[in-house]
């Protein structure tokens, strides 16, 4: 430590400090024996013999109760260190962690009985190296669908084995705190890492990040809640200033941690990179301790994202406890101790919420992890997930399913080369990825041979050339692999002649990635298709059509591509999202009718780009390299805005088809008058050939008053079990006065307006099957919240009125 640090070496805890790592670390090795005090008979001479006034008894932390005087016997130091990562393993010189891949770890005191807690990255899996030097054994993580995959299954049940699932692996790698689920808004489409969060909706978003916590933390690991808030793009993410105004950020950006803390009380939270209303998001008190903590109750620990925000000491202060991964930054929170600019007590209070969780962990507690989780259990669950999750946006005719052991003519790289999931943190070093041509062989379809090599070869040509050679992430082979996209391969025309006529049907992949540290572009071989993408498309379909055979679209992509320009030349279309490592094989079963499709959408298709209503204003001005974003869009994010402003999608909020039908009917409320809760009700029957599930979906829409109100709302959801051909499920909803609140900024509280409220029960936000209304009296004041986080600006935000 530096020159500062040691003129205070006079206090009589640094004298400790002192004394001890004069002969260096005192280990005292037994925390679990449930002893307040454990002492070693060799820790107890070297105790005397090195400081007078050394305590004869060290403080262990073994329990909650021990927490206090644990952290009395800190040295100023120590307490300093603990709120500050050891540095980011495997880089800028700090070695590998115990478990290589690891990305951060926090600061260990043997002494005192504290571990050094591990940390790994989500969202998708783990993130860990699958290999480690000298060692022969491998330790592959499985890569599970991506979040928004899971969120379009509309089935917490589903989300929550895969949070169990990941979890396992979690423990038994040996990390403590999984850094996951991440649930930003999906704002704008072309947000590089949407693929990590689940929805343009906070509800979903919510439910989804409660379900996927109960599950990771059902194994005794912590699970991280981020990025804590309104980072809704990579471009500039570590300096944008996020201008929003206080009622689009509760009721859109935040509420979806709202519901995640309050339904599942994560261990950890993690503070985001962004500037939120001009104070970085790890600086903000206002965010960090008189949202999180004040109004909603969390009681765990606050992490930064890994090398955010400018101050720590104003970190600390703003309730941020622990600064990841730690590049020094404790010399000057030590330093503002002792000069009087950081409370102590500030520091006291922030170990004391990181302490609090370190007892919980499988570390401290001694969990001897085997390093070999059920990998093959784990691949089911997500390929489970992964079928549950695929939307099936077209089908003309009954196209899907292929009968068993079709001929298929297989068209596009990404048969080949197949995408588990994006790039960056968020990648998981799987053992292997199905591919979709694999895939559909394992399942018994008969892939035309010829043009299944020719995929092949092209592919492998252009892999050799070090234009499109498979290169590891920049960040490092931890972050596992960056693959240049290949041009489509150009069809000849007696090429595709040759399939058709051999072939039953034609299924065309068309595959997108995105990642950590880029956002996606309004351009082609991004949102749009490219040129021979689109003459592949044309191409594929006449001639199937001429010879009276029906084409399929396969979408492996993360985000919504441009769809308008091409999806009427097809018959059917399955957006299969980046569905993990099973890909393949779950494109198979819902291909095959093994699996009956039965996902949604959660995230508006927009006919093009210029529909999105942020698209003015992303990524912020000015637009080449933006300082800041002004969500100019208000709460008018997604389809709050298409059926507002009756702009039409080409996929809208909640879309998704059958292989069979369902009808709805009963659709009634239990009370005209509202009183604190009403119910919901609605049965659903299948009324096809094929058992299915449907995602019920419940939309209020509001009266206006003092507030405006979108056209509706997302209320609650859920998911019918397996309804077998005629067969019936009542649905049954209950909303709150919270649930119908908007915040009202003036009074700093959520409100339920008075008038007529009307529950629309959709198959789609378009798609509403019935409706039934009830009565608000009188203004409802649900719920006053602390008065904070408004824009230092006024914000030209949309309304009703002025549009
Ligand atoms: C990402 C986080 C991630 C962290 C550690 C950051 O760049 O934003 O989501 O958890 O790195 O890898």
């Amino acid at each position: 430590m530096g020159k500062q640090l040691k003129k205070i070496k006079k206090t009589s805890q640094l004298k400790r400090f002192a004394a001890l790592s004069a002969v260096g670390v005192l280990l005292v090795t037994s925390n679990a024996g449930g002893m307040a005090y454990a002492q070693t008979s060799a820790a107890e001479s070297l105790q005397a013999a090195v400081s007078a006034d050394s305590r004869t008894e060290t403080p262990q932390l073994i329990n909650a109760q021990s927490i206090d005087s644990v952290i009395q016997a800190m040295t100023l130091e120590e307490k300093a260190k603990l709120v500050v990562g050891t540095g980011m393993p495997g880089m800028f010189g700090t070695p590998k962690a115990r478990v290589a891949g690891a990305v951060g770890q926090t600061y260990g005191i043997p002494r005192l009985g504290i571990p050094s807690l591990l940390m790994a990255d989500g969202p998708a899996g783990l993130r860990i190296s699958p290999t480690r030097a000298g060692d022969e054994k491998t330790y592959y993580a499985t890569a599970f669908p991506i979040a928004t995959s899971l969120a379009s299954t509309w089935d917490t049940e589903i989300v929550q084995k895969v949070g169990q699932a990941q979890g396992n692996e979690v423990k038994e790698y040996g990390i403590d705190i999984f850094l996951a689920p991440a649930l930003n808004i999906h704002r704008n489409l072309l947000n590089g890492r949407n693929f990590e969060y689940f929805s343009e909706d906070p509800l979903v978003a919510g439910k989804m990040t409660a379900a996927l916590v109960n599950g990771v933390e059902s194994n005794g690991v912590g699970a991280t809640i981020k990025h804590f808030a309104a980072n809704n793009q990579e471009t500039n993410r570590m300096t944008i200033d996020t201008v929003v105004s206080e009622r689009a950020l509760r009721e859109i950006y935040l509420k979806g941690f709202e519901t995640a803390v309050k339904e599942a009380q994560p261990w950890a939270v993690m503070s985001s990179y962004n500037k939120l209303n001009s104070l970085p998001a790890s600086q903000n008190n206002e965010l960090l301790t008189n949202v999180l903590r004040n109004d909603w109750g969390f009681n765990g620990f606050v992490m930064t994202d890994w090398f955010a925000g400018t101050d720590p000491v104003e970190q600390m202060k703003a309730g941020n406890d622990l600064i990841m991964p730690g590049m020094g930054q404790a010399e000057a929170i030590a330093n503002a101790v002792t000069n009087g600019l950081l409370d102590e007590s500030v520091l006291d209070r922030n170990i004391k919420r990181i302490l609090q969780v370190v007892i919980e962990t499988p570390t401290f507690k001694g969990y001897e992890y085997s390093s070999q989780p059920d990998l093959q259990a784990h691949a089911k669950v997500g390929r489970q997930a992964a079928a549950q999750g695929m939307v099936l946006l077209k089908n003309e005719d009954g196209t899907l399913p292929l009968r068993t052991k079709e001929k298929v003519g297989l068209f596009g790289n990404t048969q080949v080369e197949t995408i588990k999931g994006g790039t960056g943190s968020g990648d998981v070093n799987a053992a292997y990825t199905v591919s979709i041509a694999d895939g559909l062989e394992e399942a018994g379809f008969h892939l035309n041979q010829d043009l299944l090599n020719s995929y092949k070869t092209y592919i492998a040509n252009l892999r050799s050339m070090d234009e499109y050679k498979i290169v590891d992430s920049p960040w490092g082979s931890d972050f596992g692999k960056l693959t240049p996209p290949i041009p489509e391969k150009t069809l000849a025309a007696d090429e595709i002649q040759s399939t058709v006529k051999e072939t039953d049907t034609g299924v065309i992949v068309i595959g997108r990635n995105s990642g950590e540290s880029a956002d996606r572009k309004n351009e082609k071989g991004d949102y749009l298709l490219t040129d021979q993408e689109q003459a592949m498309i044309a191409g594929v379909a006449e001639a199937y059509h001429k010879e009276g055979k029906k084409v399929a679209v396969v979408l492996n992509i993360g985000g919504p591509v441009e769809m308008a320009s091409w999806r009427d030349k097809v018959d059917s279309i399955l957006l299969a999202w980046q569905p993990g490592q099973e890909a393949g094989g779950a494109v198979a079963d819902v291909l095959s009718g093994a699996v009956n499709p039965s996902g949604k959408l959660a995230t508006t298709f927009p006919v093009a780009y210029s529909d999105v209503p942020s698209a003015d204003n992303f990524p912020g001005d000015p637009a080449e390299n933006p300082e800041k974003v002004v969500y100019e869009e208000g709460i008018y994010v997604g389809y709050r805005y298409h059926s507002t402003f009756n702009v039409k999608p080409a996929y809208e909020f909640g879309y998704g088809l059958s292989y069979t039908t369902f009808d709805y009917s009963n659709i009634r409320v239990n009370q005209k008058e509202f009183n604190k809760k009403i119910k919901v009700f609605a049965t659903v029957e299948n009324t096809g050939k094929t058992a299915g599930k449907e995602a019920v979906q419940v939309y209020v829409s509001a009266p206006d008053g003092k507030l405006e109100k979108p056209a509706l709302e997302l209320k609650a959801f859920g998911k019918t079990k397996e309804l077998q051909p005629g067969k019936k499920e009542n649905m049954i909803f209950e909303l709150d006065a919270k649930s119908l609140a908007s915040f009202d900024e003036d009074k700093s509280a959520w409100i339920v307006e008075k008038g007529t409220y009307t529950v629309k029960i959709g198959a789609s936000s378009e798609n509403i099957k019935g409706t039934a209304s009830f009565q608000v009296n009188d203004d409802i004041v649900v719920e006053e919240v602390e008065n904070v986080l408004s824009p230092k600006e006024p914000i030209d935000e949309l309304s009703k009125e002025s549009n």
